[in-house]
């Protein structure tokens, strides 16, 4: 079966099209990057719009490259939360539309779960079950993942996420949107044992996260800068300060990765989520696994971040393992802005 998936959850337009067969077909992706630069984040009311422009060209870009035409769709998917209520509705509502158009199915995915399952797009893929690193903007959890649909929390944040820890730190330090990857450009450039920074619940004994206080010690050390430059930082100053904030979520990240393995008992760690794309992370993975005779699994780098293959692929798979609902509802739909993940598991 050949479906068409939709994400829109916050500031990227992902169409794809993907075989249950023989995996993804195409995709294309805008993002709203520069659009909400000069505001330093998302505007909510920006996003939507902006989907609502960027869907249909989006989707015909997607048909054409890959030679399809509307009849081959067996399935529609889209991104139903958690996310922004408004740019939900827009990729909800114009793939409801176009399913009952066609007549054909439209199934509803759960962003994280587009997250787990990406990494099954890699080549190689990792088999079940592994444990997931998680961790984007919003989220930053490890799971326990048995199979499609199945899938146990082992701990997560508990306050801001990975990505939000970037996200936040570097626009104390006068960076742009989004945060991590001008925080990892810049802390090429410093030397991360110049400040010694907290590494939050490093040893708590479980698997839980915390990035509330970092994000603090940041805010400190950036005024101690700040005032020692007499308003004016010093750059190389500020460089060690990202790389300093950079190994210190890099070694929290590694370190519960590391433990939920042994926890588990299981060998395979994959990790998705937009600060998967962040290199020293996948480079300090990569290296701690011979030590402990395991592997690490990345989705593709374009496909860290939001896309349109991630759902359409998450539903491949739910039709695959006979988890998705694939009857026809004529013009209903909702999204759910918060959505906890035991939502979608598995019976
Ligand atoms: O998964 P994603 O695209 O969107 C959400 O679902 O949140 O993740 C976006 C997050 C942002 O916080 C962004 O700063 C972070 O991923 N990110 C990175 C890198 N690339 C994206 N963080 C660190 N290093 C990177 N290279
Ligand atoms: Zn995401």
């Amino acid at each position: 079966m050949i479906i068409i998936g939709f994400e829109s959850s916050c500031d990227e337009t992902g169409v794809a099209a993907v075989c249950t067969e023989s995996g993804l077909l195409s995709h294309a992706l805008h993002s709203q990057i520069a659009m909400h630069r000069e505001y330093g984040g998302v505007v909510p009311e920006l996003a939507s719009r902006d989907h609502i422009r960027r869907v249909a060209p989006l989707t015909r870009e997607v048909l054409s490259r890959a030679g399809l035409g509307m009849d081959d769709l067996g399935a529609v998917a889209y991104t139903a939360g958690p996310g922004l209520a408004g740019a939900l509705l827009v990729g909800a509502s114009f793939a409801s539309a176009f399913a009952w158009a066609r007549g054909v199915p439209a199934i509803p995915i759960h962003h994280l779960e587009g997250h787990l399952l990406s990494p099954l797009l890699a080549d190689p893929a990792p088999a079940f079950p592994f444990v997931a690193l998680l961790v984007s903007g919003g989220h930053t959890q490890l799971m326990r993942v048995d199979g499609v649909g199945r899938y146990e929390l082992l701990g997560e944040t508990l306050d801001d996420a990975a990505g939000e820890a970037f996200d936040k730190s570097a626009k104390l330090m006068g960076l742009g949107y989004p945060g991590g990857p001008e925080l990892s450009r810049l802390a090429e450039r410093g030397d991360p044992r110049a400040q010694a920074l907290p590494r939050p619940m490093l040893h708590s004994g479980d698997l839980d996260f915390s990035f509330s206080g970092l994000k603090t010690a940041v805010l400190t050390r950036m005024k101690a800068i700040e005032s020692a430059g007499g308003g004016a930082p010093d750059p190389g100053a500020v460089a060690d300060l990202a790389a300093a904030t950079e190994a210190a979520i890099i070694d929290v990240l590694a370190a519960k990765s590391l433990a939920a393995l042994r926890q588990t008992g299981l060998s395979r760690l994959v990790v998705a989520g937009g600060v998967g794309a962040n290199r020293p992370l996948r480079r300090r993975l990569m290296d701690a696994m011979p030590a402990l005779g395991g592997e690490v699994f990345f989705p593709p780098l374009e496909l860290c971040t939001d896309n349109g293959a991630m759902i359409a692929w998450a539903a491949a798979q739910r039709v695959r393992t006979g988890l998705a609902d694939l009857s026809v509802h004529e013009g209903s739909f909702a999204v759910h802005p918060r959505w906890d993940l035991r939502a979608v598991c598995a019976p």
